[in-house]
């Protein structure tokens, strides 16, 4: 272990979570797979192609496994015990900042214990990033999960160079300032050298926090803070687009597609959910609009499908819990009324999935329907547009979503707005083909500038001049 922490990076993201979930199988056996989420999805081939080393946590409580490489990074795995998972990240992570950060779309539940576990936790992240880096490494701090670690880590080696990227939304003022521990947070972040947000309006909110809350000189997007200068910007992350387009444009994909059409009684129209299962989401919505749909005899079953895949998430999180049963008898209901001997109206899988066959389900939809009531990107927005090099389907997408920022031709909906939601899906339907692959194309255009590559590129570039 000793020994591979002194290889010195000089790049080192620290995330919540490794790139990769441990296994244990009946035997004892431990394997690793790809974990599903959108920040694994943007990092990952950006730090394999630079030797780069990746402090997080490897998904399962208990004792730490020794650093290993995988996929050309060296992964350094950070301890979480029982209380850890329970406080730290299924507490303070998720159960207060993320329906916080969220529009509070649920209510978010403060506990001292919780912030305790937080800080501590934080601590140790700071503490190993500290023991990879090498002299005067960049190192990027990710999401909620990790907002003390900037300042921690400042302290611990102020040769570093330090970015945070914040992956979901940054509420306003008034929204942020009920968390009890609001001005740690902000001081937190501060120790950064340049803070990256989905959005301009959420940098906006953090300077805007700075100056009311802490009295902090700022201008434009930099704020003055302890003789340095923090800048907070926009970068609205992106996919591998080009890497995306190739698998679905190979002909297992596009034989799988016309395999998944098949396999479904060969509908008119598909209408397609992928999303980790997760009340931001909005998937209760579309069931609830294709409900009425069905209801309203303005679309039928199994003529008309719609199949939504929910990866299972955060399980053991009351909001969770409830959403998910609520989801499955609303399934059940659908089903029930409107499904026959032909086959179910709703295709339901609680299932993680491949991404061969996640792209072969964008090509095999007519309809790509993402309705989160807020979400910082969503990048299955990006993977659909990115997966129909046929310029085919349509884009049903939340306002709320940052991607709605860039993928103007989109469908826009306000996920709250259920006759809204209805009409856009309707008109989504029933479009022109020759409209919809205009709209497609232009998004595509759009996409193929703004991928990975630059976004990752554009944060380090900013980066290296804040260091400069
Ligand atoms: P979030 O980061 O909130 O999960 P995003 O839409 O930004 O939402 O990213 C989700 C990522 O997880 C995407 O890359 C998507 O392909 C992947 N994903 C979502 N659902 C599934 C699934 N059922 N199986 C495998 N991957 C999934
Ligand atoms: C979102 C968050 C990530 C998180 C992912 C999966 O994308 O921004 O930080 O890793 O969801 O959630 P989980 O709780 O399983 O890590």
């Amino acid at each position: 272990m000793a020994d591979q922490q002194k290889s010195e990076s000089p790049v080192v993201v620290v995330a919540n979570r490794l790139p990769v979930d441990q296994v244990v199988a009946a035997d004892g056996s431990v394997s690793w797979t790809r974990s599903p989420g959108g920040l694994v999805t943007a990092l990952e081939p950006f730090v394999a192609g630079r030797g780069g080393a990746w402090v997080g946590w490897s998904g399962s409580a208990g004792e730490a496994p020794e650093p290993f490489e995988s996929g050309g990074m060296q992964l350094v795995p950070v301890e979480l015990s029982d209380d850890d998972v329970d406080q730290y990240y299924e507490g303070f992570s998720n159960a207060s900042l993320w329906p916080l950060y969220h529009d509070v779309v649920e209510k978010p539940e403060y506990h001292r214990t919780w912030w305790n576990s937080y800080v501590q936790v934080n601590r140790r992240f700071a503490e190993k990033a500290a023991e990879v880096a090498g002299q005067g490494a960049i190192v990027w701090v990710h999401d909620y999960q990790l907002q003390l670690v900037p300042a921690m880590l400042r302290q611990l080696r102020p040769d570093l160079t330090i970015g945070f990227f914040l992956h979901i939304p940054f509420p306003p003022y008034e929204l942020f300032t009920q968390l009890p521990w609001r001005n740690a947070i902000v001081e937190g972040l501060l120790g950064a050298d340049l803070i990256g947000f989905q959005m301009p309006a959420a940098a906006a909110n953090f300077v805007q926090l700075a100056r009311r809350l802490h009295d902090l000189p700022t201008k434009g997007s930099t704020i003055s803070y302890d003789g340095r200068t923090v800048t907070a910007k926009a970068f609205p992350i992106s996919i591998d687009v080009s890497v995306f387009d190739s698998l679905a444009r190979s002909p297992e994909v596009l034989a799988r597609a016309k395999q998944i059409r098949e396999e479904l009684g060969n509908p008119d129209k598909v209408i397609l959910g992928v999303d980790r299962l997760d009340y931001t989401k909005g998937i209760g919505v579309r069931l609830e609009v294709f409900l009425e749909l069905l209801e309203d005899e303005l679309v039928e079953a199994p003529s008309t499908v719609f199949m939504q895949v929910a990866t299972p998430s955060r399980e053991r999180v009351e909001h969770y819990v409830h959403m998910r049963e609520t989801i499955e008898q609303q399934v059940g209901h659908i089903n029930g009324v409107f499904g026959s001997t032909s086959g179910p109206a709703v295709h339901y899988f609680n299932q993680s999935m491949p991404r061969e066959e996640l792209a072969a389900l964008y090509r095999a939809a007519d309809v790509m329907l993402v309705t989160p009531y807020r979400d910082g990107m969503n990048l299955v927005a990006k993977e659909y547009v990115a997966a129909r090099g046929d310029n085919g389907g349509t884009l049903v997408l939340s306002e709320f979503a940052g991607a709605a920022a860039e993928l103007k031709q989109a469908y826009l909906v306000n996920p709250h707005d259920k006759d809204g939601v209805k009409k856009q899906l309707m008109r989504a339907l029933r479009a022109d083909p020759e409209e919809s692959a205009r709209a497609m194309k232009a998004m595509r255009r759009y996409l193929a500038k703004h991928d990975l590559e630059h976004w990752a590129g554009s944060f380090f570039a900013a980066l290296q001049e804040e260091a400069a």
